[in-house]
């Protein structure tokens, strides 16, 4: 969940570990802190409480010169957001020092250990263990070989982690390594000079040649290049990726927030999701990245998709699809939650994973846990070379580019896109979709990104959005009602409303209402009902009749020009007619607007939600 930077070359490390920092810290916003080796060939450290913005300033009023460094922003685990728990943490000497990613699973016992040893700490953290065994192993068994000792440190470890350690006994050097799902670590090549990082946007102004740090892999970076090893010091030959983003997608630009530009890009966003998938004289779908050919689909006898959060809700609607329009049966599961249940697994069975970051340790869990069970195994993934496509059978990009704003936007519809293309592609291969309706989804797909961007476009120049969390915003708690597709979809608009704006939101489904959530409505509790015309639009009419005669207040997201509900409801959000198996895609958008607006008006911040990171590393 922390962010990583690493610098070394002939230019000065801090600006370049500054800025990559700030693009890393949707990651976490406890603390930061940074560390180079100055003139003298000391290492100084900079270290502060709070956001990077702190550290900025400190580092304004202090600066620290030298042109290879390391820094940080972390999302705590062990001990408190303070000073004294930011990274980087020190030898005893203050002759090394390191930052990291992720859980010292037993630092109690090597804490006492260390303690036993005559180690002290001053920190909270479970990262000053390594920092401390790699000090002690440098003396005592490893003849001062700092490669060495940073693998003999690592062989004590519980738990996924990443470091980068940099010495001042090894000045042109910094170590990398990475010892199971701790969150990537990526290293790039620039011109006589040489980067780190824990996502690609850090890196992405000054290179796109990338290389990915598998488990159990090191880096011995230096300005000339880095040389793998694995943790038992062989050699590793690895090939670095060319990445294609723009640097500047990865940038605010105009847009006041992360998030608003995300979500005001989905028009572009989702035309990446779908070029070059959509073969219009066949009426079919091109995934040549699915590693599934139609014979293998053939001898599928189910599905599970496993997902967090976010990309939960997108996996409920991947069983809609999939279920509608290839006819295999499939079942979701909280990636978080799946191993627990000891679930039943099979070489006939295609495990789905949606993961933006493809980072998500309780997703990449659940895909090994799958992989060991014999089934095939799939990532629905945005990030680009991550973990989890790299470890499955095969892959399926979001394409919707790199998404920084905590609250997920864009990859949200980008995966409920990849998800309805996948139930195409099974469906065309099992040969349950007609071609009419092949053609009718063909089409209807294609013109997606365009009503998209119209709805966006209205949302963005007009002033309705603004005035409804003028009026909504002081409210405490929402109910979210949806039906069938729009059910997935009243639990996502919950959650971008409480993640961003600190309000409780239940998302329910519509019909579950009268058996238990009917007693919360009342005046003070407005229900967003979902309901676009579809074939179960009647019964969202009758929902809301019922949260109408109980005096609640109702938002529907309706489609345009519907008057029927203009009158039942007291706001109309509206979206444009389309395609039944589309309309979720739209209609999650004013939901995304709406939480943005009311985050605004409740003064929060919208793209570090309190408490929340990004990529979420730990279990
Ligand atoms: O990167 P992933 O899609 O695996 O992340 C899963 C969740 O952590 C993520 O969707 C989270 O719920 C977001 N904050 C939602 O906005």
């Amino acid at each position: 969940m922390c962010g990583i930077v690493g610098y070394v070359g002939p230019q000065a490390a801090a600006p370049i570990v500054l800025q990559g920092l700030r693009q890393l810290e949707y990651r976490g916003y406890d603390s930061a802190g940074l560390a180079v080796i100055d003139a003298d060939g000391e290492i100084a450290v900079r270290r502060e409480k709070g956001k990077l913005s702190g550290l900025s300033n400190l580092i304004d009023a202090e600066p620290v010169q030298g042109s290879i460094g390391v820094g940080h922003t972390r999302w705590a685990t062990h001990g408190p957001p303070s000073r004294r728990n930011a990274h980087p943490h020190a030898s005893p000497d203050g002759d090394l020092v390191v930052v990291q990613n992720g859980i010292v699973e037993n630092f109690l016992d090597l804490r006492t250990r260390l303690q036993a040893q005559g180690y002290h700490f001053d920190s909270d953290t479970d990262t000053e263990v390594i920092v401390h065994l790699i000090h002690h192993y440098y003396g005592n068994g490893c003849h001062g070989d700092l490669a060495a000792s940073v693998r003999r440190a690592l062989r004590d470890l519980k738990g996924p982690s990443a470091v980068v350690v940099l010495s001042k006994n090894w000045p042109d050097r910094l170590i990398a390594a990475r010892l199971g799902n701790a969150g990537g670590v990526v290293v790039g090549r620039g011109e006589g000079e040489m980067y780190i990082a824990s996502d690609i946007p850090a890196i992405l102004r000054h290179t796109r040649e990338i290389t990915f740090l598998e488990s159990r892999q090191m880096a011995v970076i230096t300005a000339d290049g880095a040389a793998y090893f694995d943790l038992d010091g062989r050699p590793v030959a690895k090939e670095p990726l060319l990445i294609d983003w723009n640097p500047t997608a990865a940038e605010k630009g105009e847009y006041r927030h992360f998030m608003q530009k995300e979500i005001f890009e989905q028009g572009r966003s989702l035309t990446d999701t779908l070029r070059g998938r959509l073969n219009f004289s066949t009426a079919s779908v091109e995934l040549d990245t699915l590693n599934l050919p139609p014979d293998a689909v053939n001898k599928l006898e189910k599905v599970t998709i496993v997902a967090c959060g976010t990309s939960y809700y997108s996996a409920l609607l991947g069983k809609y699809y999939i279920e509608r329009l290839a006819r295999i049966p499939v079942e979701v599961d909280y990636a978080s939650e799946y191993r627990y249940r000891q679930p039943l697994v099979t070489d006939k069975q295609l495990v789905v994973a949606i993961t933006q970051s493809g980072e998500t340790v309780d997703t990449l869990a659940a895909l090994e846990e799958a992989r060991q069970g014999g089934a095939g195994t799939l990532a629905i993934v945005n990030a680009i070379g991550s973990q989890a496509a790299r470890v499955c059978d095969g892959y399926l990009y979001m394409q919707a580019g790199p998404e920084i704003g905590v609250a997920s936007t864009k990859a949200f519809t980008a995966s409920v896109t990849d998800l309805l293309l996948l139930g195409l592609y099974l469906g065309q291969a099992r040969g349950t979709v007609d071609e009419a309706t092949r053609k009718e989804l063909v089409h209807a797909l294609s013109t997606l990104p365009g009503l998209a961007g119209e709805l966006l476009d209205e949302a963005f120049h007009g002033r309705r959005y603004q005035a409804l969390a003028e009026e909504l915003h002081g409210y405490h708690n929402f109910l979210y009602l949806g039906r069938a597709l729009h059910y997935p979809i009243a639990r996502e608009g919950a959650l971008k409303l409480k993640e961003i704006s600190y309000i409780h939101a239940e998302g329910y489904p519509a019909g579950e209402m009268k058996h238990g959530p009917i007693a919360l409505i009342d005046e003070q509790m407005p229900t967003v009902a979902i309901a676009p015309r579809d074939s179960i639009y009647d019964k969202m009419i009758s929902q809301i009749e019922q949260v109408k005669a109980r005096g609640g207040l109702v938002l529907a997201v309706a489609t345009a020009g519907d008057e029927y509900i203009q009158q039942k409801a007291d706001y109309v959000l509206e979206i444009p007619a389309t395609h039944e198996l589309l309309l979720p895609i739209l209609a999650v958008i004013p939901l995304q607007v709406f939480a943005y607006e009311m985050a605004l008006r409740r003064g929060a911040d919208v793209d570090q939600p309190r408490n929340l990171a990004k990529s979420v590393t730990v279990e």
